[in-house]
């Protein structure tokens, strides 16, 4: 079973590799084609369901640094399920999602509606997204394997720190141990790695990595 597993993984990178030789602006154009596609049907990857998907988004939570966080990212939300998520778990922040797909956003507006006052969601690309703020906490999961090679992957980790307010929190979560070197831009940089859980003992690993970034100065 988990040499299936591999082989499929194997060819989904490849699949998104090959889409990662085109300029950013194709590739990006050609992401968000495939995951209008991908999402045709409400939940593909049975985020709202899934007891694997559940118990990460609680070992997720259960890292992030004990804090007052005004401003919360999450970068590749889909239709918003770990979104809510964080909504209910801070209360006094405003939570914006952000996904290259606008069917699976608008799902997300739906789901998000008890707490609309405090969402917002974004249809971006994180490769070319150009924030006009800052936030206390960003998160990015199952997300950075669809962003192919290897300067994509530099260039979205860049992009991830450049969203961080002074003193601000990161926090990736992808499959184990893949994350290294889906992480590894992020680790190599100028962010603290605060804690790091891999949890083994899931059928299909995986890694929870949270840095943070300087109290003052640049993030880089
Ligand atoms: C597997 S889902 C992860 C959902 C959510 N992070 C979670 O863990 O529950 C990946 C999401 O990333 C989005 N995505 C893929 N490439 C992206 C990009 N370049 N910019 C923004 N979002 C992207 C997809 O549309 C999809 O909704």
């Amino acid at each position: 079973m988990a040499r299936v597993r591999d082989v499929g993984d194997r060819l989904h990178r490849t699949f998104f590799r090959s889409l990662s030789l085109l300029g950013s602006r194709g590739q990006g154009a050609l992401l968000r084609r495939y995951f209008d596609w991908w999402h045709r049907n409400p939940d593909p990857w049975r985020m709202g369901t899934d007891a694997y998907e559940q118990a990460k988004y609680a070992a997720t939570l259960a890292q992030i640094p004990d804090r007052r966080y005004g401003s919360i990212l999450e970068v590749g939300c889909s239709e918003g399920v770990f979104t809510t998520q964080l909504l209910d778990a801070y209360p006094d922040a405003d939570v914006t999602g952000l996904d290259i797909s606008q069917r699976a956003l608008a799902r997300a507006a739906e789901r998000v509606e008890m707490a609309a006052d405090r969402a917002t969601l974004l249809s971006a690309d994180i490769l070319t997204f150009r924030p006009g703020r800052r936030y206390d906490l960003v998160f990015c999961a199952e997300t950075l394997y669809y962003l192919g090679r290897r300067d994509r992957l530099k260039r979205a980790s860049e992009q991830l720190r450049g969203l961080l307010s002074p003193g601000g929190v990161l926090v990736l979560v992808h499959p184990w141990p893949e994350a290294r070197r889906l992480h590894r831009f992020v680790h190599a940089g100028p962010l603290s790695q605060v804690s790091e859980l891999v949890e083994n003992s899931a059928d299909r690993p995986f890694a929870v990595s949270v840095y943070e970034a300087r109290t003052t100065g640049s993030t880089g």
